[in-house]
């Protein structure tokens, strides 16, 4: 099961709006798609929402070359790709595949919109393919560290950084089948992850699918199950990294490391070099995502679960600050204890 597939110029998306119930693809014919999709978290995940995103600027500059019109090609261009890194504000693996695709254009400005639009598509190939190696690479740095832990470990981990939020296998949950395929899991805790339930929609069907033992809990059991069912480590993802190592993830993940901290649990990120912002010096600095009230006046499935005027706070990300955490694993290696020395140095190499 593929999260995204380029075929015939056209991307398709698994709409994991409705997993794990139906497994539908949602063709995209315009980058119009792509945004609305990201928008809706039909494709989500920060590395996922990146390889979509330089497919949407291909399907951008087709229609542009079609269009015609006054603006020059490369300013239109841009003004598109500024509307969908606005689609998902914290995640920076979007502005980063948007970011690459634009340098990519203007390098073959002089060669004429045709030639730019299917160099751009050369390039989203190479930026999806790219982010499967990726995986593979990050999957076994981190298995390698956790194995230092030494037992089959019981783990916890929130949201989805899996399959279904990257390219390949995943960035947490990469680890997690690695350390597995190694026969080193013994259980892993899955936080539900209110409101749009990521973790139970999406984490418990990836592992089970995959004969990984998973066992599924609300958010508010995270404490207690760190508590008393001898977690040995934590390990989630990332959608923006500071350059002190303050790590922006899915709300909980704050929360989790307080108690991970208060509970003596090391707290693990995995996330792609993609994901680091070195131009912000700490966690403060990261955009946090505000989302529609309903998603927290519901439950599942637009069911009502509050009166529709309830006042909402619906923040979707939270910022972990460095101290909280014990190593990132990125596919480059690792760095322990993330700082504001440790992370440049390690992006110096
Ligand atoms: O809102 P989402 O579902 O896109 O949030 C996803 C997360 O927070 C993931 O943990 C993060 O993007 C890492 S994905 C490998």
């Amino acid at each position: 099961m593929d999260t995204l597939r380029w075929q015939a110029g056209t991307l398709f998306l698994l709409d994991q709006t409705k997993l794990p119930f139906e497994e539908i693809y949602l063709p995209c014919h315009s980058w119009q798609d792509v945004r609305q999709a990201i928008s809706v978290l039909a494709v989500r995940g920060a590395p996922a929402i990146g390889v979509a995103a330089a497919y949407a600027v291909v399907l951008a500059a087709r229609s542009l070359c079609q269009k015609g019109g006054d603006t020059p090609f490369l300013t239109a261009l841009e003004a598109i790709c500024q509307d969908l890194d606005a689609a998902r504000p914290t995640a920076v693996n979007l502005h980063w595949a948007l970011t690459q695709m634009m340098v990519c254009a203007r390098q073959h400005e002089a060669d004429g919109a045709e030639a730019v639009t299917a160099v751009l598509e050369e390039k989203a190939i190479a930026i999806h393919e790219a982010d499967v190696a990726i995986n593979t690479a990050m999957a076994r740095f981190g298995a390698d560290e956790l194995e230092k832990l030494g037992r089959p470990l019981t783990l916890l981990t929130h949201c989805n950084a899996g399959a279904l939020a990257t390219a390949g296998v995943g960035t947490a949950l990469g680890v997690i089948r690695e350390l597995h395929r190694r026969g080193l899991v013994s259980m892993v805790y899955a936080d539900e992850t209110r409101p749009l339930l990521q973790g139970a929609r999406l984490t418990a069907f990836e592992l089970m699918a995959d004969h990984i033992p998973v066992t599924l809990i609300t958010d508010n059991m995270a404490a207690w199950t760190l508590k008393t069912k001898g977690v040995d480590a934590i390990i989630v993802g990332a959608d923006r990294i500071a350059a002190n190592g303050d790590t922006a993830n899915k709300i909980g993940t704050y929360g989790l490391s307080l108690m991970a901290r208060e509970l003596a649990v090391p707290l693990y990120i995995a996330a792609p070099v993609s994901t680091f912002d070195l131009s912000i010096t700490d966690g403060s600095q990261i955009p946090i995502e505000e989302r529609n009230h309903d998603e927290v006046r519901s439950s599942f499935r637009g069911v009502a679960a509050a009166l529709p005027e309830t006042p909402v706070f619906n923040p979707a990300f939270d910022v972990t600050p460095h101290e909280n955490i014990r190593a990132i694993v990125t596919e480059k290696g690792i760095i322990h204890r993330p700082d504001a020395v440790s992370v440049p140095v390690f992006f110096q190499h």
